[in-house]
């Protein structure tokens, strides 16, 4: 029985030895510890073995067993270690080998531009203030003196959710939501999207960005509102570059003016760009109406507001050169990491 145990311990060995991979273990393996291997075959000799024999060998086949098993297990051990290295070495990483340069996206000559306007307004002690797309017809007209059926409320045709929400139609909202949750002193800036029924052309767009600008304080002027005017655009165009102040008409100011700014591509002598005029039309404004204050519950007899909403679309196809404003808004990758 010795021998035996000692034969098969060493074939054992031997061909565990050689199993290339898990299949060839399994198999191997099987031969000496299946239920039909040389294992099996001798526990079941043991039957007819004498009583008092039976225990030793037992035990010896237990022990036999024990070292099939460290065997298989050790060889397991080995294969898969095997498979790791292999696995490691193929995925070696070469950090010599040159790397492709990763394209980066630019941000949106829109999004540069309101940046830049924010950043001066706020070094200039501006707060930002976010509003959302989405506003009730009170905030967006009845605050600002624009009643229901009040003939102002056509030149901004609206996007209308239901009959007291709409898609905002300027960031003039803005003004009555500030004046109502703070009191004077006032220097807000809010910029965003409005909408309009307007049909796509070069000029127009359903939705364009806006720059809302509100000062409340006791002694503001309009010629505080001109001066800020007038240094944004110097800040934008350059030193030589001014405005040129019209009288207008909005429900929400008084008096009312729109600003247009010198033409930044002929410098005011008259181009394509301007329609021979040398200015570019940019903004409404003027001084808060006193009824608008009231409503948003600051006493309009110690205080007053300039106010201004700047059309961010056509200020960015000044200060990038784009003579469509549709180019802006067809995200032509080409076309727009040209700016920076
Ligand atoms: N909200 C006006 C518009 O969109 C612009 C404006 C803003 C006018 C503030 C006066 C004061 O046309």
């Amino acid at each position: 029985m010795d021998k035996q145990i000692d034969e098969i311990l060493k074939n054992a060995e031997a061909q565990i030895s050689q199993a290339k991979d898990k299949q060839e273990l399994t198999l191997t393996s099987a031969k000496f510890l299946g239920k039909n291997g040389a294992l099996s075959d001798l526990m079941k000799g043991l039957r007819e073995l004498p009583n008092e024999e039976k225990r030793s060998v037992g035990e010896k086949l237990n022990i036999l067993r024990d070292k099939l098993n460290a065997l298989v297990k050790e060889k397991n051990e080995a294969i898969e270690e095997a498979i790791l290295n292999e696995k490691l070495a193929n995925e070696k990483v070469d950090v010599t080998i040159p790397v492709k340069p990763a394209s980066f996206g630019t941000m949106h000559p829109i999004e540069i531009l309101k940046k830049d306007l924010v950043d001066y307004f706020v070094a200039k002690g501006f707060e930002l203030k976010d509003g959302g797309d989405i506003e009730t017809d009170y905030y967006c007209f009845e605050a600002l003196n624009v009643p229901k059926e009040h003939p102002a409320r056509e030149m901004q045709d609206t996007f209308y959710i239901d009959s007291e929400t709409v898609l905002r139609t300027h960031t003039s909202a803005m003004q009555v939501r500030t004046m109502e949750s703070q009191q004077p002193p006032i220097k807000m800036i809010s910029t965003g999207n409005a909408y309009r029924i307007d049909e796509v052309d070069a000029t127009h767009s359903p939705i364009f960005g806006q720059l809302e600008i509100l000062v409340v304080d006791k002694d503001v002027t309009m010629a505080d509102l001109i001066g800020t005017l007038d240094g944004l655009v110097k800040h934008l165009l350059g030193k030589n570059a001014g405005i040129r102040v019209r009288p207008s008409y909005f429900p929400f100011t008084e008096p009312s003016i729109e600003a247009d700014a010198t033409c930044p591509k002929c410098q005011g002598k008259g181009c394509s760009m301007c329609k021979e005029t040398g200015f570019i039309e940019m903004l409404g404004a003027g001084m808060v109406h006193p009824k608008v204050l009231e409503m948003s519950g600051i006493d309009s007899t110690i205080y007053k507001g300039f106010a201004a909403g700047i059309g961010l679309d056509r200020l960015a196809m000044m200060r990038f050169g784009v003579s469509d404003l549709r180019d802006l808004y067809e995200n032509d990758i080409n076309l727009l990491k040209q700016f920076k």
